[in-house]
């Protein structure tokens, strides 16, 4: 602003220069310069010239303060970025501890483990299928042996599309396409391994336990002469191999439609050596999944003879045998993209 007061120019010149030198720059605003103006203002007559001087020290005043705060935003030089150059993009600027160079990246704890688990699998003859993330209605309950309107259908409470089509509740969805693919080789004696990963979808409660998005993974054996003694012998054996010693395993009837007779399989929990606890729901133990011995109408369902032929099956959260090998207290952490949890594991 223009003033046009000899006083208000004298006293902002002296006032800009203090500015300029202050270490404490808001105390110009209480020099005894600018309080001169407003004693003096008190002097002028009422009316025009007051009114005038008056607007002026306000504007000297909001001149000062905006000074000010730009003095307390010093101002960046910016270099013009070529977003074109090439740049090499492990080097994190070194005044930023906050951002993850590129070479710390690293893969996520589950992708991790899953390579473990399967290459264990892989060494135990099994082969791995992807499962996929979204199936019908025949291969999430009908080809399992759940009859229409059966009460068991409601355990597994998923996602559905406007088509119908459903976001999976378990991986036992693949078994079927297993059975098919793998008829063959039963015939020519070879028998059917085969582990499948894939994501899972439940509209669950979350809880230190529980998501709605989870991993689990199948197993599936068939061949002649199969029985339980080889499930529980299978599923040890790889147990022990992935926690390198010796788990407390508890085995225990449950139901599912497509296995008979159907196990409940639990570890004990290692968080609070069984007593019970917050992570296992003051059980002390820990549910890993559930197996059985593949039903007859499933192997029907894939024109194999259960007369002929036997098999069991099995499935497991991924995430919960990671909590267990690490001892991670809450399974939310996955998919939190908490860098701090994640790095853990880089
Ligand atoms: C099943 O999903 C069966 N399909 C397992 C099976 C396969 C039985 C083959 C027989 C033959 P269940 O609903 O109990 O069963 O889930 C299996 C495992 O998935 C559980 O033991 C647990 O480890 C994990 N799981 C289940 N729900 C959740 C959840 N909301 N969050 C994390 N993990 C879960």
């Amino acid at each position: 602003m223009e003033y046009k007061s000899e006083l208000i120019i004298n006293t902002a010149k002296e006032l800009k220069s203090k500015l300029s030198e202050a270490s404490d720059k808001r105390a110009v605003l209480r020099a005894p310069e600018l309080v001169a103006l407003y004693d003096h203002l008190k002097t002028l007559p009422a009316g025009q010239p007051r009114a005038e001087f008056g607007r002026e020290v306000n504007a000297l005043k909001a001149e000062l303060e905006k000074l000010i705060r730009e003095a307390g935003q010093p101002k960046i030089e910016m270099e013009p970025i070529d977003i074109t150059a090439p740049f090499d993009v492990n080097v994190a600027p070194a005044d930023r501890p906050d951002l993850l160079p590129a070479e710390t990246g690293s893969q996520h704890p589950l992708t991790t483990e899953l390579a473990i688990i399967l290459d264990i699998f892989a060494r135990m003859g099994f082969t791995a299928v992807e499962s996929r993330e979204l199936d019908d209605d025949y291969h999430m309950f009908t080809s399992l042996n759940f009859p229409p309107e059966h009460p068991a259908r409601d355990d597994y409470d998923t996602f559905v599309t406007d088509e119908g089509l459903i976001a999976p509740a378990h991986t036992s969805t693949m078994q079927n396409r297993v059975l098919l693919a793998g008829k063959g080789d039963l015939e020519a004696g070879k028998g059917i391994r085969a582990v499948i990963p894939g994501r899972v979808f439940r509209n669950e409660d979350i809880d230190a336990r529980h998501e709605h998005t989870f991993t689990q993974l199948e197993g599936v054996y068939v061949d002649r002469g199969i029985n339980a003694g080889h499930l529980v012998a299978t599923i040890r054996a790889w147990l022990s191999s992935y926690y390198q010693r010796d788990i407390d395993i508890k085995i225990q009837p449950f139901y599912f439609p497509f296995t008979e007779p159907s196990f409940e399989f639990a570890a004990s929990c290692p968080f609070c050596a069984g007593t019970g606890c917050n992570v296992c729901s003051h059980t002390g133990w820990i549910e890993l999944g559930g197996c059985g011995m593949i039903h007859p109408n499933v192997l029907k369902e894939a024109d194999i003879d259960s007369n002929e032929f036997s098999g069991f099956a099995w499935g497991f959260g991924i995430e919960r045998l990671v909590m267990l090998k690490y001892g991670i207290e809450d399974i939310r952490h996955f998919h939190s993209g908490n860098l701090k949890f994640l790095r853990q594991f880089a």
